[in-house]
């Protein structure tokens, strides 16, 4: 029986060291110490002994279990620190650690275009001005030669706020109030949004675009092609070219309409600029003469040009962006790339 309790023990002792809990502890303590327990059970089979043996066998089971009971409470420990050590390497706060960097913002692709883009014409001598968005009639139709008729008029083109009252379809809007309020010569360009009722890849119900302006003694269709040629290659850079053809505007005379050599094929034709090797920019003309005159300036002395170029049109050739409307989405993992 001796030998029995031996093995029991020997087989307690290593259960005890390989518990990892403290509740499996408990269990391994009851089924070897409690009342039911194996040891419990040597000391009821006592009676099968001999009288002079029961006392010594009595006491060895007793040092067995004390033993145990010892091994038990030194594994409590250990589990107790092991369990302290799992909690501190979770919620331990290391001041070593760099901090959480906050994200940092980043401007716009039309922000970044637009300033960029009123650094070139402020070095080459423009000045800034604004107009509203909330137009009537006669400054976005009317001075600007285009007559009652005329389809840009329409509701289907045009956001009529009410009667006389409009979303500008167009900065050329500035031309006239510029012209209205200060006196020739000028030169000054104005960028801002313009509303059309069009919605695709190129077209967006809300865009934006830069107009120039420069009326003075002498302004030739060259000036206005000199300008055209170094604001492209300042905002594309040195190895695209810029084009111009004749096209027509109410209140331009000539007219004509900017192109810009595509960024993605250098003219060879692809997708983007849909095989031609060109990409549309904007409308550019000499002040027609009737426009002059509505405003009390005289063409025979005076003459001018403007053009209008969307600024939108501009950043998506820039940071090659196939779909303008990505522009307006605002979805945060589209606007990070332009840090
Ligand atoms: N306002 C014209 C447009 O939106 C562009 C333009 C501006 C044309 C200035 C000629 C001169 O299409």
């Amino acid at each position: 029986m001796k030998e029995e309790l031996k093995k029991v023990v020997a087989a307690a002792q290593k259960e005890i060291r390989e518990v990892q809990t403290l509740h499996d502890l408990m269990q391994v303590k009851s089924k070897y110490t409690g009342k039911k327990s194996i040891l419990n059970n040597f000391m009821q089979k006592i009676s099968t002994l001999s009288q002079e043996d029961r006392p010594a066998f009595g006491q060895t089971v007793n040092t067995m279990k004390q033993q145990l009971l010892s091994l038990i409470e030194e594994q409590e420990k250990i589990i107790k620190e092991l369990n302290y050590k799992k909690t501190l390497e979770v919620e331990s706060l290391d001041l070593t650690l760099p901090g959480r960097k906050r994200g940092k913002g980043s401007l716009h692709p039309i922000t970044k275009v637009w300033r960029e883009l009123e650094d070139i014409f402020i070095l080459m001598g423009f000045e800034v001005t604004e107009g509203p968005d909330i137009e009537d009639e006669f400054h976005n139709f009317g001075a600007l030669n285009t007559p009652e008729d005329h389809p840009a008029r329409e509701l289907s083109d045009t956001f009529y706020l009410d009667d006389n009252i409009l979303l500008r379809t167009q900065t050329s809007t500035v031309q006239i109030r510029t012209m209205e309020k200060h006196q020739v010569p000028l030169k000054i360009i104005s960028p801002g949004s313009c509303y059309r009722n069009e919605n695709d890849a190129s077209h967006s119900p809300m865009f934006h675009q830069v107009e120039a302006l420069v009326v003075d003694v002498g302004v030739s269709f060259t000036d206005l092609r000199d300008t055209l040629t170094i604001f492209v290659k300042e905002m594309f850079g040195d190895k695209i070219e810029s084009r111009i053809r004749p096209h027509f505007f109410p209140f331009t005379e000539p007219s004509a309409e900017i192109d810009i050599i595509c960024v993605k094929c250098y003219g060879k034709g692809c997708n983007l600029c849909g095989g031609s090797g060109w990409l549309e920019m904007g409308g550019a003309g000499m002040v027609d003469p009737a426009v002059f005159e509505k405003l009390g300036i005289d063409p025979e002395k005076f003459t001018g040009y403007a053009f209008g170029l969307g600024i939108d049109r501009i950043a998506m050739l820039k940071y090659k962006i196939p779909d303008m409307r990505l522009l307006f989405e605002n979805d945060i993992r589209f606007l990070k790339q332009f840090k």
